[in-house]
């Protein structure tokens, strides 16, 4: 059977009102659509763990800049519905915009801590305030026991755990793995804006990641490896925002190696496409 659809909050609650009635596990795995095997390994996890997963599917106006790709962001509903089926996930929730911004909507959760860390924020200055609102008004809205998010967007799960341990938020905050192509470049819905030649280029990404945690692994000051790692990445035609080792917890930069656990991160841009990635070291 295909999984239900429901536009608005009324159906979402009442949907899982009913489920939890039952004594249904409930999941959420939120999502901007496009799916790829990434996403649908969250709902793999989420699965293993829940009686009843949901599908947020909102491409949310509030994450990107006036620059950014919200109005091309790639968008492929019935697919993504056909493969959340295939995947066994029971209910995609995909409100319009009015529905989760009203008119008159004026709220929007302020952060600190690893949201302020220098990485993405740097470059995307209001992306996860954005992030942090709908995530909020999702978890509230849903109510689920747990959601599920991918490690591949680093920061924002480190956003997400700190705001839902701040503001109480009752769903556990729950990490996937980010998957990788056989060449190690991460599944990431903006990798169809890559022409061929860049595709050819990207998995040098995860490549300068591992060669950096190698060096560090062997003894190379975390500096000189992360400088390393840029000056390759420069060196095969990346724009590179940043390669940055911090701790995996806080995303505070790090002296040396004895500060960790370190976390490994990296945005570049080839072409007009910005990519990023990290791996634990
Ligand atoms: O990672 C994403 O796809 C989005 O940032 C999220 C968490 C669904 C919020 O819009």
């Amino acid at each position: 059977m295909a999984a239900a659809i429901a536009r608005d909050v009324a159906i979402l609650r009442s949907t899982v009102t009913a489920w939890r009635a039952a004594g249904a596990r409930i999941a959420l795995v939120p999502t901007m659509g496009a799916l790829h095997e990434g996403h649908l390994s969250l709902v793999a996890t989420a699965k293993a763990r829940a009686d009843r997963v949901i599908l947020s599917i909102f491409v949310n106006p509030a994450q990107f800049a006036p620059s950014e790709d919200f109005g091309a962001y790639p968008r492929s509903f019935a697919q993504d519905v056909a493969a959340f089926t295939a995947a066994g996930g029971d209910l995609v929730f995909a409100p319009e915009i009015a529905e989760v911004y009203p008119a008159g909507f004026a709220t929007k959760v302020s952060l600190a801590g690893p949201a302020t860390a220098g990485l993405e924020d740097k470059f995307r200055p209001d992306h996860f305030a954005g992030v942090a609102t709908v995530v909020a008004k999702l978890l509230i809205m849903a109510k689920p026991d747990f959601a599920v998010f991918g490690e591949k967007d680093y920061q924002q799960l480190a956003v997400i755990r700190q705001m839902a341990r701040d503001l109480n938020l009752e769903p556990e905050i729950v990490g996937a793995p980010t998957v990788r192509t056989e060449d190690g470049l991460a599944l990431s819905s903006r990798n169809v804006y890559l022409t061929p030649q860049e595709r050819a280029t990207a998995p040098l990404l995860h490549a300068a990641l591992e060669q950096c945690r190698q060096a560090i692994a062997s003894g190379v000051a975390v500096d000189a490896a992360v400088a390393k790692a840029q000056a390759t990445l420069a060196a095969a035609g990346f724009a590179v925002d940043y390669v940055a080792a911090r701790h995996a917890e806080t995303l505070a930069p790090l002296v040396s190696a004895a500060d960790g656990p370190i976390r490994l991160l990296v945005a570049a841009r080839l072409g007009t496409t910005r990519l990023v990635d990290n791996i634990a070291a």
